[in-house]
Order: C-alpha cells, then sequence, then structure tokens
C-alpha cells in the first residue's frame, strides 16, 4: 500500500498583505437628505454618531459589484494575475442571493480561474474573521495568494422610516491580497469571539428558513434590520475596550507599539470611549466613519485602504483592528503590515510587497520577534 510520508515545514510561513482597494456606490447621500424622510436632523446625526454621509448604492450597484471593484483595485496594487490568486472569501451579511454565495461571483468576475470561493458572514466583525482564517490557511502551507473582502449594502435591509437605524448604515467594499512569505510579519494576536445570548439585538429576523417571507413577513416589516441601538452601543464599547486589551496581552505588545488602530466604523462616540478606557491617543486612531457610515464588513478594509493610500501607515507598522456586531460577533487582529522600509511616504504604499531594509525595519522586526516569541511560548 502507497503511504503518504509526513511533510514538515522547516521554514514557519507567514500572511502579508501585498494588495488593498476599495469599491464605493456612486451616489453619496449627506445627513441633510434623511431630514425630509424622517424626524432628525444634521446636527443629532453628526453629533450622536459623527456620520456626515454615507455611500448609497444605485440600482446597478449590489455587494458583488463593490467586491469586485475593491478585488480588481487589490489585485493591481499587488501586480497580481487573477489567476494566481488560491482563494477568495468574502465576509458579508448581505450576498446578492441568498443562494449561491457572493464569493464565487467575484471569482468570476475577477477572472480567478484557480481560486476556490466562500463567503463568511459574522456582519460587521466579518473581515476581521476572514482575515485570521486567511492567514490560518497561509501559515499552514495549503494557500499561498488568498484575497480577503470585506463587503456589505444594508440600506437594501434598511426601513427608511426608522430614524434609530436609517441614519446610520453605508454601503461599500474593500479587500486586501494575502500572501505568503518567510518573514516575521502578518498577523501577531487575533480573538474571535461570539456571544449568540445577543442575536436579538441586532437581527433581520425574515427572510431565512425560519420565517421564509411572505405577504404577511413583508408587511410586518420582518425583512428590515432590527436593532436596540442602546444595547448594542454598549456592547461595543465593552468589546472594543476588553478585545482590544486581550489581543496586546496576548502579542506581548503594549499600546505604545501599535501605529494604527482601525476599528470598526460604527459610531465615534464608540471609538472614542473605546480608545479613551485603553489608553490610544486619537492620532493613531483612523476615522473615516463622517463619509461612509457603518459598512458593516467593509468599514475596516476601506479604513485600511484609506490608511495606506494617504500616508498614515508604513510597512512594517502594526495596525491593530477591531470589528463588532450582529451573532453578537467580535473580531480582533493585531497585524503587522507589510514589510518594513523607509521608503518616503508617498511611495511606500507601492512598494509594501518588497523587502526593503532601513531603519524603521529595526524597531518593526524586533516588534515582530517579541511578539512571534510570545506566540510560540504560550
Ligand atoms: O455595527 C454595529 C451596528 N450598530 C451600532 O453600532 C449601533 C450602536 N448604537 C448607536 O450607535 C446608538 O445607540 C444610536 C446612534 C443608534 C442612537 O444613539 P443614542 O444616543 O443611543 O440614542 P437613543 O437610542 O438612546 O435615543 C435617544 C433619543 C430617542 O428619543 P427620546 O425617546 O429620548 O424622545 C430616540 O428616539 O434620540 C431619538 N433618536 C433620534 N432623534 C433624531 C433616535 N434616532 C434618532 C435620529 N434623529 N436619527
Amino acid at each position: 500500500m502507497r503511504r503518504f510520508s509526513t511533510v514538515r515545514r522547516v521554514t514557519p510561513r507567514y500572511a502579508q498583505i501585498v494588495g488593498w482597494g476599495k469599491g464605493l456606490p456612486v451616489r453619496a447621500m449627506h445627513n441633510r437628505e434623511f431630514e425630509a424622510l424622517v424626524d432628525t436632523s444634521d446636527e443629532w446625526i453628526r453629533s450622536r454618531t459623527g456620520i456626515v454621509e454615507r455611500r448609497i448604492v444605485g440600482p446597478n450597484e449590489s455587494t458583488v459589484t463593490l467586491a469586485t471593484a475593491a478585488a480588481r483595485q487589490a489585485l493591481a496594487a499587488a501586480d497580481l494575475d487573477p489567476r494566481r490568486i488560491d482563494l477568495i472569501i468574502v465576509a458579508t451579511c448581505t450576498p446578492d442571493t441568498l443562494m449561491p454565495a457572493a464569493a464565487p461571483l467575484v471569482q468570476q468576475a475577477i477572472g480567478a480561474t484557480r481560486a476556490g470561493a466562500i463567503d463568511v458572514n459574522a456582519a460587521c466583525a466579518g473581515f476581521a474573521y476572514a482575515l485570521v482564517m486567511a492567514n490560518g490557511m497561509i501559515a499552514a502551507g495549503t494557500h499561498h495568494n488568498i484575497l480577503v473582502i470585506g463587503a456589505d449594502t444594508l440600506s437594501r435591509w434598511v426601513d427608511w422610516t426608522d430614524r434609530s437605524v436609517c441614519v446610520l448604515f453605508g454601503d461599500g467594499a474593500g479587500a486586501v491580497v494575502l500572501q505568503a512569505t518567510d518573514t516575521p510579519t502578518g498577523l501577531f494576536g487575533a480573538q474571535l469571539r461570539a456571544d449568540g445570548a445577543g442575536a436579538g439585538l441586532l437581527c433581520v429576523p425574515g427572510g431565512g428558513t425560519r420565517m421564509p417571507p411572505t405577504a404577511e413577513t413583508i408587511a410586518a416589516g420582518a425583512h428590515f434590520i432590527h436593532m436596540d441601538g442602546p444595547a448594542v452601543f454598549k456592547f461595543a464599547i465593552q468589546i472594543l475596550t476588553e478585545s482590544t486589551r486581550d489581543v496586546l496581552a496576548q502579542a506581548g505588545l503594549e499600546v505604545g507599539d501599535i501605529d494604527l488602530f482601525v476599528p470598526h466604523q460604527a459610531n465615534k462616540r464608540i471609538i472614542d470611549s473605546a480608545m479613551r478606557a485603553v489608553g490610544i491617543p486619537e492620532d493613531k486612531v483612523f476615522i473615516n466613519l463622517d463619509r461612509y457610515g457603518n459598512t458593516s464588513a467593509a468599514s475596516i478594509p476601506i479604513a485600511l485602504c484609506e490608511a495606506i493610500e494617504s500616508g498614515r501607515m508604513r510597512p512594517g507598522d502594526n495596525v491593530l483592528m477591531c470589528g463588532f456586531g450582529a451573532g453578537l460577533t467580535w473580531g480582533t487582529a493585531l497585524f503587522q503590515w507589510g514589510v518594513p522600509t523607509d521608503v518616503p511616504a508617498s511611495d511606500q504604499w507601492r512598494l509594501a510587497g518588497q523587502s526593503i531594509v532601513t531603519s524603521h525595519h529595526d524597531r518593526a522586526l524586533a516588534i515582530a520577534r517579541r511578539a512571534v516569541g510570545s506566540r510560540g511560548s504560550r
């Protein structure tokens, strides 16, 4: 009988981000437009959430079209042929259709003919989940290039007469290409958790197998987003605070070792309160919810993409991302971006995938070694 020999990897494999992109609807909707729809005001929305405008899909746009645009940009930034992608993971809770998933449609659209394709539904925490899963597959040696996309179009499920929900959400997609490398970089710490006891706090009750659509469920509004805002607000602050602390401790790093915090962009008050509690200064927190609102699984990858393109992140920087949302679910990932360099900020994003050894490299590598060492000693 033929026996399989045990393959042992001598060199550990890490996953680095080598490409990034975003896809956004054309139409921007300002707070003032809601004043004609519901009893609200630009001032209320700004002061209670930090949101000023959001993007809303039109008739020819959808989760898949946005995800495809983000994926194409990420592949271009990575200078990677789509046929070299091994797997596409789309984090979404709003796929174009309940079946099939969004990922195979993106796979076909971008011509990733040798890729597997799946969706992950962890709502607003989806991108962190997908990133950690993709990292594990690369570390296992079974995959080399994985496209990780966060994409949602929650505007399709919003009740435009419910002022406590409709003003919050926007549509969009963000994508990264994760690639295998032998250099210690990438994921240094992660926490993926859930508390299903809070499932009813944020949900779309109808449309699934428990409550298939009927004229009655539609009339009752069961296909809209239902949310207990204040309860989710408290949960979000607690999770963002505790999970950030947990993951830093897990990686053996201090707040000062983190170059940029990219929290899920749900509400500026949630972010401010948690960052104050953890002791993270405002200038280390990336915020773009004023322009996009809460884009669910897309919020972190869109923010990552804009942080890189605006020079807020240098290759070798440590970024801490934390997503939280329906489930309840939350996911936190501490990720070193690319390989350290001291290339001028304007050029860094173009060179993220290249191994350029510099002065910034020393600090970044020391942190990487500490984090990898702390991971190994658990
Ligand atoms: O990705 C995770 C998804 N969800 C979230 O992150 C949402 C988390 N929750 C929140 O962000 C906040 O709870 C909201 C922004 C949704 C609401 O802010 P809040 O400060 O918690 O307000 P509230 O729900 O306690 O409501 C205060 C008042 C209420 O009126 P009364 O009962 O005091 O007369 C609401 O009816 O504000 C009213 N209100 C509004 N007023 C004007 C609720 N929404 C609006 C609105 N415009 N859009």
